[in-house]
């Protein structure tokens, strides 16, 4: 029987080859016009997965894109594993800050270079190729499920009801997802946490079209620079949220547990390279790690508003915008802190200028326990797969199915992600290095294992 290396080894350009193709499709959903990709991106999973040797593999419709499903049932009695991975991509803009074109994967430097390469299609796709494997050696010790959805970069929408709607078809003992990072291949992790999320889109509005800023600048609210104001006023001079209310529903981690964070290795200096910073900020009491790992935070992510062409043109806007995102922490709820938003930022309003608060999408947090046969077959896999123990981080990203699969299917996670911080994933260049994506493949056949030996 050929070993996992082997197989590897000698179908490492077709598996290149074939991630590529999905990689080709763009499948942003963030943007209408690509609705045509998602249904291409589902169609080329449906075929991956019934070629990896999955005995059913369908596409299930949904309000919104669609989802992939497909089975792999050996016996009952077998432990099952639902694999959950997403198909959709963020938009690749900006455009003119890719080195080679976003949808033209290429590999330079050890590394593929595309959007997807790394989130999530590069590593939902190693979880096919070690599927492929397995059923192709007989080695498949357990069930295999596998859910594929277009959703995830914009917040799951229709994922909810999907779940609702297909209990028994999801049922498993446990959710296996590669769509998060390891501090690096040297000093493997495994996340034990992802953040919250709850984000809104503010509008501003004040006189009924643009004003010439000579005329009537000085006398007229100008929504631009209310806008600012309130926005600046959300957060006070130690970076604490002044949003009331806001803080309420955080549950206290403790010293043991902050003395645990702060022994992870975290390179300062290297970070603030890595991103082009001289120094870095956030709330005061707490650490880098912890500003990322285990307290909310609020962002904006986009603000607009009035003249942003190229050279002057003297107005006082009608309208300003932003799009603010809120990193939540258990056990903050996506809605109600969106509701707190919304009566603050309305509150806080002066009269000449009107507030809209339009709450887009949002998710909660969650965190995955450490003393089950779960979490103990994933640190075996990567320890045996990587040469060291790996260490449970907190990460600061969500992935807003993760507690929708607790709340509604009631059943937990393990997130045993392969990226690297410095994947750029999200941004111009996302890359994803092929040393992770094939030891992951390896790492995803080891935990199959491990976990059907330590359920039985
Ligand atoms: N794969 C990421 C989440 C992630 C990345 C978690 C790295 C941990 C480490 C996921 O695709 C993502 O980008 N999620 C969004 C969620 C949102 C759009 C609802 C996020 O975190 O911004
Ligand atoms: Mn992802
Ligand atoms: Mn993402």
């Amino acid at each position: 029987m050929t070993s996992i290396k082997t197989f590897i080894d000698s179908n490492r350009d077709r598996i290149l080859e074939e991630l590529f193709e999905l990689i080709r499709i763009p499948s942003v959903s963030a943007k209408q016009e690509n609705n045509p990709d998602m249904i291409r991106a589902a169609e080329f999973l449906k075929k991956s997965l019934k070629k990896a040797g999955a005995g059913k593999s369908e596409i299930y419709q949904t309000a919104g894109n669609p989802v992939v499903y497909a089975e792999k049932i050996i016996s009952t009695k077998l432990p099952t594993v639902l694999v959950y991975g997403h198909y959709d991509v963020q938009p690749a803009e900006p455009l003119d800050q890719w080195k080679s074109p976003p949808f033209e994967p290429e590999i330079r430097d050890g590394r593929i270079w595309a959007r997807g390469a790394d989130d999530d299609k590069g590593q939902l796709f190693m979880h096919v190729k070690a599927f492929e494997y397995m059923t192709s050696s007989g080695t498949l010790p357990c069930n295999v499920k596998f859910m594929i959805e277009g959703e995830e970069e914009t917040g799951s929408g229709s994922l909810e009801k999907f779940c609702r709607d297909n209990k028994k078809m999801l049922a498993a003992d446990m959710i296996l997802i590669s769509d998060t990072t390891m501090i690096a291949p040297d000093i493997p992790s495994i996340t034990s946490g992802l953040r919250g999320l709850s984000y809104v889109q503010v509008e501003v509005s004040g006189p009924d079209h643009d004003l010439h800023s000579g005329i009537y600048g000085g006398a007229v609210l100008n929504p631009c620079n209310v806008l600012c104001e309130l926005v600046a006023s959300l957060k006070d001079k130690d970076g604490h949220i002044a949003i009331p209310g806001f803080y309420d529903d955080v549950l206290p981690v403790s010293r043991k547990e902050r003395n645990e964070m702060a022994k992870r290795p975290f390179d300062r200096e290297k970070y603030m390279r890595s991103i082009g910073v001289d120094e870095l900020g956030g709330e005061k009491g707490y650490t880098d790690l912890e500003r990322t790992g285990i307290r909310p935070t609020l962002d904006i992510n986009g603000i607009w508003g009035g003249f942003t062409g190229e050279g002057t043109k003297t107005i006082l806007p009608s309208k300003a915008r932003a799009k603010i995102s809120m990193r939540l922490v258990p056990d903050q709820k996506a809605e109600k802190i969106a509701g707190l938003f919304r009566d603050h930022f309305l509150s806080i309003a002066p009269a000449g200028v009107k507030v809209k608060v339009e709450y887009l999408h949002g998710g909660e947090a969650y965190v995955s326990p450490l003393d089950t046969p779960e979490y103990q077959a994933a640190a075996l896999a990567v320890e045996e797969s990587f040469g060291k123990n790996p260490i449970p981080v907190r990460s600061g990203g969500s992935i807003p199915i993760v507690s929708t699969f607790e709340k509604i299917l009631g059943i937990k996670s393990i997130l045993m992600g392969f990226g690297l911080d410095t994947d750029a994933i999200h941004s111009p260049n996302e890359n994803y290095p092929l040393f992770n994506f094939f030891r992951g493949i390896e790492t995803i056949q080891m935990f199959y294992l491990h976990y059907t030996r330590l359920k039985s």
